[in-house]
């Protein structure tokens, strides 16, 4: 199959962002990853061929972002099927590359019991490989849908919270169209919102250690012309007290049964601004990041990782032969220790609604959002 992307940037780029797509070059079957790393320096494509090389790229943020993990996670078991590795070794694989995103679990759950079901119908390894592909991509789609229904119920929300409209929103990470099968989740609601003329200004925090939101969130930002500027973590008090936040609009890794919200590190402080500055708190996400399983903000597991995350900054460079295609730059003294959780949790008193594809909770309850996602789910 021609590879679209690679032959035609810009024809691909005005068709949106290929976060991930299947493909079955003569070689076998594939998963393409736009790498993420590279972003916004260069668009560069990343073939993961078996499970090991695309956790990986879970592992190094080549691919990120709660649903797109679970998107990815679903393709990752049909791509062991189809290459006739062991399934279960891969789910399991898959499922520890990170620990955070209940949507990764879920997708590779959700693919693997296919597959294991029609094999123990009696499908022939080929057809179960079929059926695990045909779960992924289902899969996919509905995080597509997902996506547009939240941004519906996302920008009916600030319609009804913010009347006159002209919103200034800030957000943290990037949650567009570079996590999801469809435009986002937090994002989506902004993008919509930039759609209807009602956006006044995208504020991005930067989002250290890993600057998801300078790197990704302008990134996208800026292709879909929206009005944004991006500020370091620190200056978003400043920028609260000053009166120039309407509403902070994130998305979620994991939501336990009592509402708590776990998101990238930084969310957290962010809620607590905004409740000393009277100013919405939304998070958007689809009901596959709820976890009725998790019964609250202390029992989700907080990924941690790398130090040098803190103490380097890793930079593209235009390599020498032999020399890799990433400089670090040393931050802190050789030896600093650092302390690098990927995520904070914000309690359910700090969130002002949840917006999923199924509607909005508010305020968090766990009545409240156990409803919803039983009417999401059997609708
Ligand atoms: O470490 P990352 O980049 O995978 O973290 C991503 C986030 O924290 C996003 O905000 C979260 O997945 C919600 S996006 C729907």
């Amino acid at each position: 199959m021609a590879d679209q992307y690679t032959e035609s940037p810009d024809a691909a780029v005005s068709q949106g962002i290929p976060t991930l797509r299947w493909d079955e070059p003569p070689e076998g079957p594939v998963l393409v990853l736009l790498d993420q790393r590279r972003l916004p320096a260069e668009e560069v494509e990343l073939v993961c061929t078996d499970v090991p090389a695309l956790v990986d790229a879970m592992r190094t943020l080549a691919v990120r972002g709660a649903p797109a993990l679970g998107i990815a996670g679903a393709y990752g078991v049909a791509l062991a099927a189809a290459r006739g590795y062991d399934v279960r070794e891969a789910a399991e694989l898959l499922d520890q590359a990170r620990p955070t995103a209940v949507n990764l679990g879920h997708g590779v759950r959700r693919a693997a019991a296919a597959y294991h079901r029609a094999a123990a119908d009696g499908a022939t390894p080929e057809r179960a490989a079929a059926v695990a592909l045909a779960e992924a991509r289902a899969l996919h789609r509905e995080d597509a849908e997902a996506s547009a229904r939240m941004a519906e119920h996302g920008l009916a929300l600030l319609d009804e919270l913010l009347p006159g409209g002209g919103f200034r929103i800030l957000t943290h990470c990037n949650t567009g169209a570079l996590v999801s099968g469809g435009a986002g989740t937090a994002l989506a609601v902004a993008g919509a919102a930039h759609r209807k003329g009602r956006l006044r200004r995208l504020w991005v925090d930067e989002t250290r250690p890993l600057l998801q939101g300078a790197r990704l969130t302008a990134y996208e930002a800026a292709r879909t012309g929206m009005a944004y500027t991006l500020l370091a973590d620190n200056a978003a008090g400043s920028l609260f007290a000053a009166g120039k936040v309407d509403a902070v609009l994130i998305g979620a890794d994991r939501i336990a049964a009592d509402g708590s919200v776990a998101n990238k590190v930084g969310s957290y402080p962010l809620a607590v601004l905004a409740r000393y500055h009277h100013v919405p708190f939304i998070v958007v996400a689809p009901t596959t990041s709820v976890d009725s399983a998790t019964p609250d903000g202390a029992a989700i597991e907080i990924e941690q990782r790398p130090g040098h995350e803190v103490t380097e900054i890793t930079l593209p460079r235009i390599p020498e032969p032999g020399q890799s295609a990433t400089a670090s730059v040393a931050l802190a003294p050789l030896g600093t220790q650092a302390y690098n959780p990927a995520f904070d949790v914000t309690p359910p008193d700090l969130v002002t609604a949840i917006v999923t594809e199924g509607g909005v909770v508010s305020p968090v309850t766990s009545a409240g959002l156990a409803e919803l996602c039983n009417r999401s789910r059997s609708g």
